[in-house]
């Protein structure tokens, strides 16, 4: 806490920063309307998408390489505009003893064309590839199969809108125009999430562990709007254990709960609009959008996002609770998943991004055309541009 006379000192300035964060779209019903589904994709057998992350992805194993494979080359053929790289490592286990397992977070990103690496402040989608080591055969279908499928296909439906929205940026002149937000969107897929025997600080979170160390010791250029890769993160989304009916997901975190009210009016607007096809008993997956702040306690879900948290980055964790019942048992499988519920979080997700990167009127919508633009302020509980001081 700083003493009083700073703030009063410092609160012009910060105004003077803040006063430069750009308003957004809302997207529209026709947009809603029209945004991709990825039917035959998430098919547990034939699925392009979800299908070949259905096996034991164990790091050290050749699991694990073939769903690399599978994700590396899902964007290298499909999405030549995104950045796919790896933060690889090694680590020990308790199981392993002195063998070093490879631990290896692959990050995939779509930045807008003529932005700096360290200007941008990127919408963070997360989910974790690789699979518990035991019970043996373990498959982890919910955790994390089908959230890494669902963000394949939400990176996939945001492409032709980004690049119309950045073409026409960069056609009027406000490519590069400091006073706009430049907003971009990755996705980690995070390897070495599960405990090797059983979870403790050391024996969990891998690839979350050490990207999180890695990012925040690694600054910017002198001058970047964002000090480090951590700092660039406007928000940290992950999904876990999503893919079984009636999943109840609380807002886990006061500080982020804008974002919770945002992905449930989302989800209530998909629904209202007959466009998701799950029929969960309560009516919906995210019951909390008006949990008052004093009934915010401090428990949370220990999961890939605590080294992030713990650095300052803001989280929004989707993850049910309770746990679904197939958690952690051979029967997390495909066979056990809703496929309606998969398919229902990917447009969730979606939507939420869509809406996020400003995309209403750079979607392809089903009239053949897209939609116009209405400008509206943001919420004031909002976060707005971060710069650096
Ligand atoms: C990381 O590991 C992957 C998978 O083995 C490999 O393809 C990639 O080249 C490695 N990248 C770096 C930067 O070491
Ligand atoms: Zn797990």
């Amino acid at each position: 806490m700083a003493p009083p006379f700073m703030c009063s000192l410092l609160f012009p300035l910060f105004l003077a920063v803040l006063s430069i964060a750009s308003g957004y779209t809302p997207i529209s019903d026709d947009t809603l309307k029209s945004l991709p589904v990825a039917n035959d994709d998430f098919n547990i057998e034939t699925g392009s998408l979800l299908s070949p992350l259905l096996i034991t992805r164990v790091p050290g194993t050749g699991g694990q390489v073939e769903a690399q494979n599978h994700i590396a080359s899902f964007f290298q053929e499909n999405l030549p505009e995104w950045s796919v790289s790896w933060h690889n490592t090694t680590d020990t286990t308790p199981l392993t003893e002195d063998e070093e397992i490879p631990f290896q977070n692959i990050i995939v990103r779509r930045d807008p064309p003529w932005a700096a690496e360290g200007d941008v402040g990127r919408l963070t989608l997360v989910a974790h590839y690789d699979s518990k080591v035991e019970p043996e055969g373990f498959i982890g279908a919910i955790d994390s199969a089908a959230p890494c499928a669902m963000l394949m296909h939400v990176a996939r439906s945001l492409e032709e809108g980004l690049k119309h929205m950045w073409a026409e940026m960069e056609e009027n002149g406000e490519a590069g125009d400091p006073f706009t937000e430049v907003k971009g969107v990755q996705i980690l897929f995070l390897d070495g999430e599960e405990a090797w025997e059983t979870w403790t600080r050391t024996d969990s979170l891998y690839g979350a562990r050490s990207l999180a160390e890695y990012w925040d010791t690694t600054p910017h250029a002198a001058m970047s709007a964002y000090r480090n890769p951590l700092n660039s993160i406007s928000l940290f989304v992950l999904l876990d254990l999503l893919g079984t009916a009636n999943p109840r997901i609380p807002s886990y975190f006061q500080n982020t709960h804008w974002a919770y009210k945002k992905y449930a009016s989302m989800e209530s607007r998909l629904r209202n609009l007959h466009l998701l096809t799950s029929k969960p008993a309560s009516g919906t997956f995210l019951p909390d959008k008006d949990k008052k702040a004093s009934d915010f306690s401090r428990g949370f879900v220990e999961d890939d996002h605590v080294p992030f948290m713990r650095r300052g980055v803001p989280v929004l964790h989707l993850i049910p609770t309770p746990f679904p019942s197939v958690w952690h048992t051979l029967e997390d499988d495909g066979e056990h998943l809703d496929i309606d519920t998969v398919k229902d979080w990917a447009q969730i997700t979606l939507g939420f991004a869509a809406e996020w990167m400003d995309l209403e009127g750079h979607m392809p919508t089903t009239k053949g055309r897209r939609a116009d633009r209405v400008q509206v302020e943001r919420g004031a509980d909002e976060p707005k541009t971060k710069t650096e001081l």
